[in-house]
């Protein structure tokens, strides 16, 4: 049976970190990707990429509409085996944070945790007040884990694909997935093909 991960994407600056992240889950055999994409990541992904949002879903093999709160994926019954939400805005850490489920978005992030299955926060703010550091608290409480996309420079990255993908080989970790995204320490590096893809 495949992996089921479930990809938020929500409105923060770097949509293209959720997009890399399913490009290379759509390579991967064992994995069935479910993508939910909020009206704030439609947005940003017309302001800070090429994609279409309509290029984006098709990088997915199940797509839900962020308003469908019938979905399998707002059961717990239903079997996933982990969720990302990449990046992850305030708005949708506080939803998380709070069990504010109005979307199914944050719906499937607090069925993640009530589930106990791993549940990553790629949060994307700053400067951060305490409020935003309290939630952050209040989440990572809860289960999550908060990955914030922070480049790790030791890695000499040529490209911006370079760091994304470092952070999305973090995120990879964090859910178990083998892949080969960046350097390990005192490993070989691994370049991404110049293309990106
Ligand atoms: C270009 C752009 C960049 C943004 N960057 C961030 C950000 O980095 N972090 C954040 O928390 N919100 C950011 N926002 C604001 C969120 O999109 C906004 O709070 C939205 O309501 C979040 O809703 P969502 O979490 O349901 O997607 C940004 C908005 C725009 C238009």
């Amino acid at each position: 049976m495949k992996k089921r991960i479930i990809i938020g994407i929500s409105g923060a600056s770097g949509v293209i970190y959720g997009i890399r992240a399913l490009q290379h889950l759509a390579e991967m055999d064992t994995i069935e990707s479910h993508l939910i994409i909020s009206d704030g990541a439609a947005l940003n992904i017309a302001v800070e990429t090429d994609f279409k949002v309509a290029d984006v879903k098709a990088m997915a093999d199940v797509v839900h509409s962020n308003d469908n709160l019938a979905a399998g994926i707002a059961s717990g019954s239903y079997r996933a085996d982990a969720m990302a939400v990449v990046p992850c805005s305030i708005k949708t850490l506080s939803g998380i944070a709070n069990s504010y489920a109005d979307n199914l978005l944050v719906r499937a992030a607090d069925v993640t945790l009530k589930e106990r299955r791993p549940l990553i926060l790629m949060v994307r703010e700053t400067p951060l007040h305490k409020g935003h550091l309290e939630l952050m608290t209040r989440a990572a409480d809860y289960g999550a884990v908060i990955l914030p996309p922070v480049p790790a420079f030791y890695q000499q990255p040529a490209s911006v694909t370079e760091i994304v993908d470092q952070s999305v080989g973090k995120l990879f970790d964090c859910l178990d997935i083998e892949h080969d995204l960046m350097r390990r320490w005192g490993g070989k590096k691994t370049k991404p093909t110049s293309s990106g893809q």
